[in-house]
């Protein structure tokens, strides 16, 4: 048995790989083996479609219509292709991992800020771009884009570059252009963390879901759920989750770990309690109608690759993998809670 087909009468089991994950054969096992979804966890965000070369070269023709180039995210594509795993596409607007002179008029740093006609030409473009090659080269294996990241922070609309130059609804007109571009069938989704606070939430569902559902261009919420091992609670995340799923969209968790730096046993079984508290709660949402969750992503395949030691400057233990890709006790604890049920 293994996570994906332990999962498959509930929702898909994806995990964010890096290119040196596909440049290394147990690594590559191991996701032909778990996992039935998987993200680029930086390969096709803005950063790395965006020909920086070409468009600070050439900017007279450039200005409206960034150049993309295609060889970072092509490695996942073909992957996911050619081993039947389809692709979470990973993100087409965010106010990081972009590069700052995407934001100028002719690209110059040194100039002054696009107004907002230019960058809607660009985002149009930009969006167009990189929904056409993905679905010309590799049709049908992307299955769902985060179409906005993070655009909520501190009690509002998150300030950023996005907002500066074409103000909040650029969330709507980013949905807008997704929607115009992308296949039929692929869904679009808008993806935030603490999405289980209380605030957060209710502003989410407010500010960003309801005036995307009312133009009918969303089809689902991410919860990237970046959990601590005591935050947030169960109880608190239970309800995000019925409160999200009750708009009556597909949830993906898109982004799971929980940050855990101490690696001794009654720790790691703490971890595995955890994950197994998570889990049996997002099986039995989905078994009573509560969350239509179709896609649980982790963040990372392995404790010594995840991102969570660089960004909280600590060794982190978090994840169901570690060393030469053994399984942990959190492993076997997330296949055991869905054979229960
Ligand atoms: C956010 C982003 C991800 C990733 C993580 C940290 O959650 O959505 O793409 O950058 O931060 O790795």
């Amino acid at each position: 048995m293994s996570l994906k087909t332990a999962y498959e009468p509930f929702f898909k089991i994806g995990a964010a790989i890096s290119r040196w994950d596909l440049k290394t054969p147990s690594r590559v096992e191991l996701i032909k083996e778990e996992f039935s979804s998987l993200t680029a966890e930086n390969d096709m965000k803005p950063f790395a479609f965006l020909d920086e070369e070409t468009n600070l070269a050439h900017p007279e023709l450039y200005n409206t219509a960034p150049a993309i180039r295609t060889d970072n995210a092509k490695p996942y594509l073909e992957f996911a292709r050619d081993n039947g795993i389809p692709l979470r596409g990973h993100n087409l607007v965010w106010h990081n991992q972009t590069p700052k002179w995407f934001f100028y008029r002719n690209y110059d740093m040194e100039g002054k800020l696009a107004d907002r006609d230019l960058m809607l030409a660009r985002l149009e473009h930009y969006i167009r771009s990189v929904l056409e090659y993905v679905q010309t080269e590799y049709p049908g294996v992307i299955y769902a884009w985060d179409v906005v990241n993070e655009a909520v922070d501190e009690g509002d609309f998150r300030k950023s570059l996005w907002l500066e130059t074409v103000g909040k609804d650029f969330v709507i007109k980013a949905f807008e252009f997704a929607r115009k571009y992308a296949a039929p069938g692929v869904a679009l989704f808008y993806n935030d963390y603490e999405t289980a606070q209380e605030w957060k939430r209710d502003f989410i569902i407010k500010e960003i879901l309801k005036p995307l559902m009312e133009r009918g261009l969303v089809d689902g919420m991410g919860m990237q759920s970046h959990l601590l091992m005591d935050h947030p609670g169960m109880e608190e995340y239970r309800t995000a989750l019925k409160m999200y799923g009750a708009l009556g969209l597909e949830i993906h968790i898109t982004e799971l770990d929980m940050h855990n730096a101490d690696p001794s046993e009654e720790s790691m079984h703490r971890l595995a309690e955890r994950y197994g508290e998570l889990f049996s709660l997002l099986v039995s949402a989905k078994k009573k109608g509560k969350a239509n969750i179709t896609s649980v992503t982790f963040w990372n395949l392995l404790d010594e690759t995840s991102w969570l030691s660089g960004f909280r400057r600590e060794t982190s233990y978090p994840l169901l993998f570690h060393g030469d890709c053994e399984k942990k006790e959190a492993y076997y604890k997330v296949l055991e809670v869905c054979q229960q049920k």
